[in-house]
């Protein structure tokens, strides 16, 4: 409750309290409660990490080892959607470099980077398994395989 107001005041570090009750007392549970965190606030925010570190009694720059070290966990916002471009061999053979810079083009953020209404994130990634369709694309759980430049556009519009 506000003081001044007597409004609702947002508790930043609520879910991340409700996510560290569930794991007390299990040992190497720092991974879980990282994802599980992540899956709450769609990234590891700073201040979050700051206050799971105080609780859990583990140092912060143990924590940030873990999280530079797994891929699967970021410390910036992220896109409500994920666009995975594949860049492997096969993809790259078939243009996926274009297909790179028409969605940077269409986007106005380059490749990693998030757009600034938290609607899409660019991810290169490496080969998905699906090289008979490249250059491929997932967005999300989607899949756009034999992908053109020109067709960048209509993807973004499913979104
Ligand atoms: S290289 Fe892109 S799917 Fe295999």
């Amino acid at each position: 409750m506000c003081e001044c107001c007597g409004g609702h005041v947002e508790n930043k570090f609520a879910p991340a309290e409700v996510i560290l009750a569930k794991y007390e007392g299990i040992k190497g549970s720092l991974i879980p409660i990282l994802q599980a965190v992540q899956d709450e606030y769609g990234y590891l925010p700073e201040d979050v990490m700051g206050y799971v570190a105080e609780e859990i009694d583990i140092p912060l720059s143990r924590i940030y080892g873990v999280i530079t070290f797994y891929a699967q966990f970021h410390l910036k916002p992220r896109g409500k959607n994920i666009i995975r471009i594949c860049v492997g061999t096969a993809c790259h053979v078939k243009g996926a470099g274009k297909i790179v810079t028409a969605f940077e083009e269409k986007l106005g953020v380059k490749a990693g980077e998030t757009t600034p209404d938290l609607k899409f994130t660019i991810e290169p990634i490496a080969c998905v398994g699906a090289c008979g369709l490249a250059p491929v694309i997932m967005v999300n759980h989607d899949t756009y395989g034999k992908l053109s430049p020109k067709m960048v556009r209509d993807v973004l519009d499913n979104y």
